[in-house]
């Protein structure tokens, strides 16, 4: 039946310190990865991590196309195959975003997958690479898999490889052999297909296309993409300009490279400078951006009004009604992670929809959504998405922003400050301080702990520039899934104030060397005057009160943050 027949060897290792998956799966440099035994430990111990559904399971395999990825696919080719899967769903060049990852898993109903990325992180030779791991129903895996993962990788000694079986990741194909009797399948799948496929049964995929074309009556409206060089490139191309018929010219950086053409492919302010000076300048109504593996968003409007990832998601929440998969399932419940702004909150509030706060880190999201209790969610991370599958969804957020504008007929800034009007604004900033010393942040973030633990901390007020917070509540994060019953502690320090204002800290689960500092602001005002201000301005106050009080400044010998959103 099979065309070929092989015997899996096992390989003497030894132990890597240091293998504990982060926010996001395992993220190091590719140095580390490209150490002898260090993938193949790893891939091996996620395997055993299967337990009773490794023998005869099918996986789903792809990743961003960055740097050391088409090594890793052909590595957990050749693992997968001597452990007993059945049968591994590939994508072709080893592409697949993580969102077409997600609804792959959840299409065929695979065991799992497994994720090649470092996300928004650099690559090529001297960047980052990565491996996570997805479960059945498409989200990352919970903490208890992780950490049965990591538990694994202390005490490997050996795994299980068989010799190459030469499949051809660039061509779509099916190639079966026979690994010590049983029967292995690599299915080399078309990276785009699936994920198209679903975007166009949950949007109004007409309605969008008469927006972007325009007619007699009405201009087109025009939309400038950047997908950073990063993964989304080809399903840009297959969604914007087959399906929606837009311009190529206006679909920029498209081609996935492997190391994203030097950019650091995440969607922000600073990172995304081309696409923000491209809008301040242009023609365009509308603009995009993606990180490297897909699964984040920026929204820009005209001359790169720029909507905040909290008001992306409390806007996209309040108009749910107007895409055609919401008008199916129903408005289940909505979600952030806990240092988004609060926007959210008040539709929840004022629609009377379930609402929960989790920590930061999508896999959060995941329980509440298989039990029917969220249909949308978000992070101030640059994360929106759904219920349709278990990732944050880049692509999704951007369809979802023009399914919804088509639905308006006006513009983003017009949806934006209607949506002030009725709710009022949660002005919101993060602060990032990038690759600082660890012992010190370390010690910062404790000396803050104990400052915000102190009995009399509750109470104070805090003055600065004619502003006065009171403090309500204080404390370091923690949540207990209300579906499973699982805790999470340490999750970020908060200071809750009486008017609703917050400042939060975090260290970054998702760097790959030294430590990353998060200050989050958040901040409510109703006042329609002050809705137009920036946000560094009205948020000055706040910031000041924060960086004073924590001693951010001698803790850290920095005098600015790295990134600021
Ligand atoms: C990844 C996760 C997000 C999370 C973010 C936080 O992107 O998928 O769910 O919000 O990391 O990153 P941080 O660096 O703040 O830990
Ligand atoms: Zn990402």
């Amino acid at each position: 039946m099979t065309a070929t027949s092989v015997t899996s060897l096992t390989v003497s290792t030894r132990v890597y310190e240091g293998q504990k998956p982060g926010t996001s799966g395992l993220r190091k440099a590719v140095k580390v990865f490209q150490q002898e035994h260090y993938t193949e430990n790893f891939v091996q111990a996620i395997l055993h991590a299967l337990g009773d559904q490794l023998t005869g399971c099918t996986l789903v395999v792809g990743g961003d196309g960055r740097f050391y990825g088409r090594e890793a696919v052909a590595k957990i080719i050749r693992i997968a195959a001597a452990n007993g899967v059945g049968k591994l769903i590939v994508g072709q060049n080893g592409i697949l975003s993580t969102p077409a990852v997600s609804t792959i898993i959840r299409k065929y109903k695979t065991q799992g997958g497994i994720v090649l990325t470092a996300s928004h992180n650099p690559g090529g030779p001297d960047a980052d690479f990565g491996i996570k791991f997805n479960c059945d129903n498409g989200g990352p895996a919970p903490d208890n898999v992780t950490n049965k993962i990591y538990e694994l990788t202390k005490t490997l000694q050996s795994y299980k490889i068989i010799p190459d079986i030469g499949v051809d990741i660039d061509k779509v194909q099916s190639t079966s052999v026979e690994v010590d009797g049983r029967p292995f399948t690599v299915d080399i799948i078309d990276s785009v297909n699936d994920y198209v496929e679903l975007m166009k049964e949950i949007f109004d995929f007409a309605s969008i296309r008469k927006l972007l074309q325009g007619n007699a009556d009405k201009p087109a409206f025009k939309v400038l993409i950047n997908s950073m060089n990063g993964v989304t490139g080809p399903y840009v191309k297959r969604i914007f300009s087959t399906e929606l018929g837009v311009d190529d010219t206006c679909l920029v950086n498209i081609k996935p490279l492997e190391d994203f053409g030097g950019l650091h492919p995440d969607p922000n302010l600073t990172y995304a400078k081309d696409l923000v000076n491209a809008m301040k300048e242009g023609p365009y109504d509308f603009g995009a951006a993606f990180d490297g593996d897909g699964d984040r968003n920026m929204i820009l409007g005209k001359k790169a009004f720029f909507v905040t990832p909290s008001d992306s998601l409390a806007v996209l929440a309040a108009n749910l009604k107007l895409i055609p998969y919401f008008q199916k399932t129903g408005v289940k419940g909505y979600a952030r992670s806990m240092p988004t702004a609060a926007a959210v909150d008040r539709v929840a509030a004022k629609d009377g929809v379930k609402f929960f706060e989790v920590p930061t880190g999508w896999k959060y999201f995941g329980n509440l959504m298989d039990v029917g209790d969220l249909s949308i969610c978000g992070e101030e991370s640059f994360g929106t998405g759904s219920d349709h599958i278990r990732e944050k969804d880049g692509i999704w957020a951007c369809l979802a922003w023009l399914n919804v504008i088509a639905g308006r007929g006006k513009s983003v800034e017009d949806i934006l400050l209607d949506h002030w009007k009725v709710y009022g604004r949660n002005f919101f900033t993060r602060y990032d301080y990038e690759n600082c010393d660890s012992a010190s942040a370390d010690k910062m973030m404790q000396s803050i702990e104990a400052l915000i633990q102190k009995p009399d901390f509750i109470g104070r007020k805090l003055q600065r520039e004619g502003k006065e917070y009171v403090v309500k509540q204080a404390d370091n994060y923690s949540y207990t899934d209300p579906v499973d019953g699982s805790k999470a502690t340490k999750q970020g320090l908060r200071i809750l104030f009486a008017d609703g204002s917050r400042i939060i800290f975090r260290l970054s689960g998702t760097g790959s060397s030294g430590a990353t500092i998060r200050m989050y602001i958040d901040s409510y005002e109703n006042d329609p005057a002050i809705f137009v201000k920036d946000a560094q301005l009205v948020l000055k106050p706040l910031i000041n009160i924060a960086l004073e009080l924590t001693e951010l400044r001698q803790h850290t010998g920095r005098d600015a943050p790295t990134v600021i959103t």
